[in-house]
Parts: C-alpha cells; sequence; structure tokens
C-alpha cells in the first residue's frame, strides 16, 4: 500500500498574504483537496507568520476532516498555540526568519529540553509528536530519546541531488535512517521538495506511513486545479516502484 499524503497548503496563504486579502483561502484549497483524496492537511504556522494565521489554524481546526499536521519551531509560544488549538500531530521543524522555506532537519539533542518537556505536554493533550530529521542516526536516535512517536525525514537532499550517483548515495541513506528508525519503533514520514517525478522511489518504501507534500502539488494546481493536482500526485505514488540500487 503506497503512504498517505498530506497536503501542505501554506503556499495558498503565501499568495493570499502577497495582497493581505481574503483569498485565495487555504481553509477552502484543504476542503477541495480532501476531497480529491488526501489523507491529511499540513500547515506551518510560522513565528513571523508570513502565510498561515491563527484564523486559518482555528477554522482549518474545526473543518479538516482527515488529520491535521501542524509544523512549528520548538519554542514556548507554538507548543501553547498547539496545546490551545489540539492538531492531531505536531511536526516540529528548525525555523529561521530569513529561510525561504525549512532548510533542514531539527538539531534534536540542541533543543532536546524544550521537545522533552514539548512531548509530555503533547501526550497529555493527546496530540501525536514528529520530528522533521535529517536522514543522520543520530538525530534519530536523539528523537527517540526526547519521547517522539513519529520522524519525518526530509528528502530534501533526494530531491536536490544534481546526478545519479549523488541520488543514489541520499536514498541509501534514506533506506539506512527508515531501518533504524523502525528498529527504534519510531513512525516514519518523509517530505520536502517531492514531485510526481520524484516521489517513486520515496513512495515505494513501505515503512514510510505518509508524504508530507506542498510546493510541487500547489505550483501545479495552478494551472489544472487542486483537484487534478492531488489526483496526480496519487497516481505517482500508486505506481512507486523503489530506485534501482547500483
Ligand atoms: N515537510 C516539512 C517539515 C516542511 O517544512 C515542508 C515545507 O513546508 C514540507 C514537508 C513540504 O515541502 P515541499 O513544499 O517542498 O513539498
Amino acid at each position: 500500500m503506497p503512504p498517505k499524503l498530506s497536503l501542505n497548503v501554506d503556499h495558498v496563504a503565501t499568495v493570499r498574504e502577497a495582497r493581505k486579502i481574503d483569498q485565495p483561502d487555504p481553509v477552502l484549497a484543504a476542503g477541495m483537496a480532501e476531497l480529491a483524496g488526501v489523507d491529511g492537511i499540513t500547515i506551518h504556522v510560522r513565528g513571523d507568520r508570513r502565510h498561515i494565521q491563527e484564523r486559518d489554524l482555528e477554522i482549518l481546526r474545526k473543518t479538516v476532516k482527515t488529520k491535521l499536521n501542524v509544523e512549528m519551531a520548538a519554542t514556548q509560544e507554538m507548543i501553547r498555540i498547539a496545546c490551545d488549538v489540539l492538531p492531531d500531530i505536531v511536526t516540529l521543524v528548525p525555523e529561521r526568519p530569513e529561510e525561504i522555506t525549512t532548510e533542514g532537519g531539527l538539531n534534536v539533542p540542541h533543543h532536546r529540553d524544550v521537545i522533552r518537556n514539548a512531548a509530555g505536554l503533547f501526550r497529555e493533550h493527546g496530540i501525536e509528536l514528529s520530528l522533521f530529521v535529517d536522514p543522520d542516526f543520530d538525530q534519530i536516535k536523539a528523537a527517540r530519546d526526547v519521547g517522539a512517536q513519529v520522524i519525518e525525514i526530509n528528502t530534501g537532499r533526494y530531491c536536490e541531488a544534481k546526478n545519479a550517483a549523488d541520488r543514489e548515495r541520499e536514498y541509501r541513506l534514506i533506506l539506512d535512517s527508515i531501518r533504524l528508525a523502525t528498529k527504534l519503533r519510531l513512525e516514519v514520514a518523509a517530505g520536502h521538495g517531492l514531485n510526481v517525478k520524484n516521489v517513486g522511489p520515496i513512495a515505494a518504501i513501505p515503512e514510510v506511513r505518509e508524504l508530507n507534500i506542498g510546493h510541487s502539488i500547489i505550483a501545479r494546481a495552478i494551472f489544472v486545479g487542486i483537484e487534478r493536482a492531488v489526483r496526480e500526485m496519487i497516481e505517482a505514488m500508486q505506481k512507486a516502484t523503489p530506485l534501482e540500487l547500483t
């Protein structure tokens, strides 16, 4: 069975915030994507609120019928917001105000205390905790130590690989990391940079329960509509085959 698909609708809010008006509405996009077959909706509430606003979070919590995943930085402000709004799952990510998008995985040991505290609070509030990490054994072991239930493996370097050898090296790293995570009884998601052309080998890894994809689907939706863009991605995930390793 292919992994589930969670659509990140931040980019709909980015277009709205370019004009600071009330459309296009990520809430509507989320509903249409659910009708088209996604299994979850992801939003990133950034410290600078550059796209998703509190209003989106509050309405999406009430309207999302599948599963709401909220990405956020490991800060006291964000942890408090999560405990108020109660998403199904929180994914902690690193955040730099100047970055264009999330640049890499979380340094879990560096944020050990705040993440442990969040893990305890989220457990009390029934929120699943995921950590966005690079395919790096130390980060994965640390994720287990701080009490995460899920890791989301950063596929960014695999997606950006410029040649077959680099891609294979990154893919092997992802495979080995997922093997370790599974041994440590962590559930595995993956995402960043995935599109219909590169999603296959990642979707073909049986341990990956979910993919979080945003930019490529929303970019395609501008031309063909959300429904078709989502269906094309689901089809690509269903046709997935592993990367042939040399
Ligand atoms: N996963 C995480 C943790 C992210 O920060 C992002 C980007 O918002 C994604 C997945 C989706 O990445 P993309 O927009 O490249 O599909």
